[in-house]
Formats: structure tokens, sequence, C-alpha cells
């Protein structure tokens, strides 16, 4: 059915003003001051007075089908995409994360298989990059024409998922080639693996030496390490997760130098800290992430860096891992924090928390909203469709209530996992109305979507 959204104060990047909007057949139609719905008699009629209109929000960055340290993350498209939707996110890039063994071509498949039996939200993926022999190096050719033009590596994760210089070196290069970005997880990871059998050494095992075991000049060190290969091959580069200052401004030095780079952050680093992590009885579990939570008084750079643009995204990391049954293969005394799963559970309540810790306070003003939670992904990552409020653009739209007051917990979220890392904390505003490509897929906090609705957007290399 079209839709004719009447009086809703639209919000781009760039612009701030009140239209009537109508959308038919997936995309907006027309944007006028007034439209008459006696001109329209085939749509259904949305009042939005008193609402933002935004273009639907896109995640660049989340684990859905994750095999990862010994399980597997708890989410589906199902369960995800429905709290994606609910939650105003209407795009969403997930990491392709084959193992050592695995065939690049086999892991796309799956991965694209798995999302299109049920993602309600429109998805495409960064293909990530284990191994670079000339058997894989074809295939992540053959993948870029598939439509994928982003790669992911890590640079943590010793022994597991990280790569090797060469490794690096051959992916960036490939990356030029092709025109395609390269994200990368950035932590040395030889000095985490260090820094971690020293503290184990002396029996500190519990979840909050998970920081200290990648300290803040650890995750510099790999984006710095980052930039000098893609400053060396011309590659387009992203940093994912950034966490801190230090690592920040090591990315700005290279863009200063003609680097051509993008940082992101993600929420949880907004919004919590590493005190959380140091919670008792193993609580502290519940928050460890790589790179890990930071000091509280890294909060007033990283939401600085956003509205001046230094920072160009905020993705959530959705890594979800129950804190019963996953989290606990960490538990000292038989276990210890380099055991617990790392992720944060968030790809719901991104933008709720973004508007209400970063707009309600005043942080980040509603254009820099759109553009750090849509636009500049969008522009990023080639999805020249989303991300924007015009005519011809996909009808991806977040009808927001600006008055709504209401409190996160688990037992209302639609993500799989038995917590929440933000547990009764209060939001100001939430999606009114979701729709992807003009249909409403989400109302008040309810999936009233269909599964299978999204679709993979197939990305032409821009870089
Ligand atoms: O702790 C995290 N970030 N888990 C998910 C995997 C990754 O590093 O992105
Ligand atoms: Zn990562
Ligand atoms: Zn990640």
């Amino acid at each position: 059915m079209a839709l004719l959204i009447t009086n809703g104060r639209i919000i781009t990047a760039t612009d701030d003003y009140v239209a009537d909007m109508y959308c038919a057949d997936e995309s907006i139609a027309r944007i006028e001051s007034t439209i008459d719905p006696q001109s329209v008699p085939d749509a259904e009629v949305i009042d939005a007075t008193g609402k933002f209109v935004f273009p639907g929000f896109i995640d660049p960055h989340v684990h859905i089908y994750l095999p990862f340290m010994g399980t597997y993350a708890k989410d589906d498209w199902k369960s995800a995409s429905q709290a994606a939707l609910v939650g105003g996110t209407t795009t969403a890039i997930e990491m392709i994360c084959p193992g050592r063994d695995d065939q690049p071509m086999d892991a796309f498949e799956t991965w694209l298989e798995r999302a299109q039996s049920s993602a309600a939200c429109d998805f495409t993926f960064h293909m990530g990059v284990v191994r670079t022999d000339e058997a894989a190096m074809q295939q992540f050719r053959d993948i870029v024409l598939r439509g994928v033009a982003s790669f992911k590596v890590f640079l943590a994760y010793k022994g597991a998922l990280g790569v090797s210089d060469e490794d690096l070196y051959r992916t960036l290069t490939l990356a030029k080639q092709l025109g395609v970005i390269v994200t990368a997880h950035c932590e040395n990871e030889e000095l985490v693996a260090q820094k971690q059998a020293e503290l184990i050494a002396v029996g500190k095992t519990g979840p909050e030496f998970h920081e200290p075991s990648r300290p803040r000049i650890v995750e510099a060190e790999g984006v710095q390490h980052l930039m000098t290969f893609a400053e060396l091959t011309g590659a387009h580069v992203y940093a994912v997760h950034t966490s801190n200052q230090l690592a920040i401004e090591r990315a700005v030095k290279a863009k200063q130098r003609g680097v051509n780079a993008w940082i992101e952050t993600v929420v949880p680093y907004l919004v919590l800290d590493k005190t959380y992590a140091e919670k008792p009885n193993f609580e502290g579990a519940k928050f460890v992430m790589s790179p890990p939570l930071r000091d509280k008084e890294e909060q007033p750079y990283l939401w600085n860096a956003l509205r001046a643009g230094i920072i160009s995204t905020v993705g959530t990391d959705h890594a979800p891992f129950d804190f019963v049954g996953q989290k606990d293969m960490g538990k000292p005394p038989a276990s210890n924090f380099m055991m617990i799963p790392n992720g944060i559970p968030s790809i719901e309540d991104r933008i709720n928390l973004l508007y209400t810790h970063g707009v309600a306070t005043g942080r980040i003003d509603l254009n820099t909203f759109v553009r750090c939670a849509s636009t500049n992904a969008a522009d990023i990552f080639g999805l020249t469709q989303k991300g924007r409020i015009a005519v011809g653009a996909d009808a991806d739209l977040c009808i927001y209530d600006p008055n709504y007051t209401g409190t996160i917990s688990a037992k209302t979220h639609l993500m799989q996992t038995d917590y929440s890392a933000f547990e009764g904390m209060p939001i100001k505003g939430r999606p009114s109305v979701v729709t992807v490509r003009g249909k409403v897929m989400a109302r008040d906090g309810q999936f009233t979507g269909k599964l299978g609705h999204g679709q993979f957007l197939h990305r032409e290399p821009t870089h």
C-alpha cells in the first residue's frame, strides 16, 4: 500500500523542514509542503505531526551469523532484523566471517542464504579476509562482482581470525585494484597476547582484566599499522569500533598525510565505560567486548569528534552472546577472561541511545545524528538508494516520536540474548513507524512487517 506521511519534520544530513511525503512502488515519489490526500486515494495516511521523519538508519557493523570463540552468536536474521527495525535500523551490513579453512565463496553463499531466507530489513556484507592465497584472491574478485564492495580484516585475535602483515598488504593491494574499501578491527594482536599472558600468570583472571590486557595504546598501534599499510598501498580504509582519543588521533594524522581513511565508533563506547566490566560476581562479563570499554573520560572526545565529523559513523558491532552458557565460558576459577566471548548486543538500542545521549542532551544536533547513523554509511559503502530523503530514493523511513519515554530491558527486547547491557537505562524518544522500501515494518516498539522482506543490496565499488 502507498503511504502519505503528513506534517512530519523531515531531517536529513543537511536539511530540516516540515512537509508531506508520498511513497509508492518502494520509493519516495513526492515531497511537497502539502499533498492533498484526495490526490493519492491509494495511500495509508500517517500523521507525523510533532514527529521527526528520518531516513532509515544504517548499521554499518553487525555480526549475526558468527562462529566465534568456540560458540555462535545468539541472534539470527529473524530476531536481529526484527530488533533492528523496531529500533529504527532499516539496513544492516553484516560481516561474512569465514574460518581459515573455508573457501570465501562458500562463506559468501552461506551468509547470503541465511540472510535472504529471513531478513526483514535490507542487508549487505563486508567480506571477511583471513587468507590471501591465489584461490582465495580469485574468489574475492568474484565476490566483489556479486555486489560486495567492502572487505573486513582483523588485526586482532591472534591464531584465530587475525591476519598476517603479508595478508594485510595483499588484501589492501587487491582492494585498491578493485576499488573497494577495507574495514579493519585495529588492535595489535601480539601485544594483546603478551599482556593477556602476563595478567593470567599473576592470577588476574576476571572480566575486569580484559581492558588492561588491551589498553588504548594497543588499539592506537593497530590503527597506526592499518594507516601505514593504507599509505603504502593507496587503499581506502575504515577503522571499525574505535574507542578512544589516542587511537583516533593516529587515524586523523594519517588523513592529514593524505590517507583515505574513515573512522567508526560504536554505541557502547558512547554510553558505557570500563567500570561496567568491573562489576562484581562476574557480571562484568556482560560488558566484555574488543576493543574494551574505556574510561568515561574518553566519551566527551568521542562526542566532540562526532560533532566535528572526525568520526563518520556510529554502528553497534552487534555481537550477541548469552550471559548464562556463553559469557560464563570465561568464568574463574575454572577459566579466565580470555575465554569470554567478546561482544555486546545492541542492534535494537543504537538509535534510541544515540538520540537520548546525543540529541536530547545537545551533544550532537539532528543533522549530525542522521549523518553518523545513516547518510555517511550510505556514502562510504555505496548504498546509493539509502540514507537520504529525496524523490527517487528508497522509501526507508523512521518516523520518530521525540516525546516517548521508556526504559531498556531484556524482558522486552527482541534480541535473543538473556541480558541487556543497557538494562534499566531510560530512553527519550523512539521510532513510531519504520518503513523499508515503502512497507511499514514496525510501529511503536512492535514488529509488524514480514520476515523475508529484506533484500540483498548489490553494491558497486566506489573507492
Ligand atoms: O567484541 C567484539 N567486538 N566482538 C565481535 C567481533 C569483533 O571484534 O568485531
Ligand atoms: Zn572487531
Ligand atoms: Zn565487529
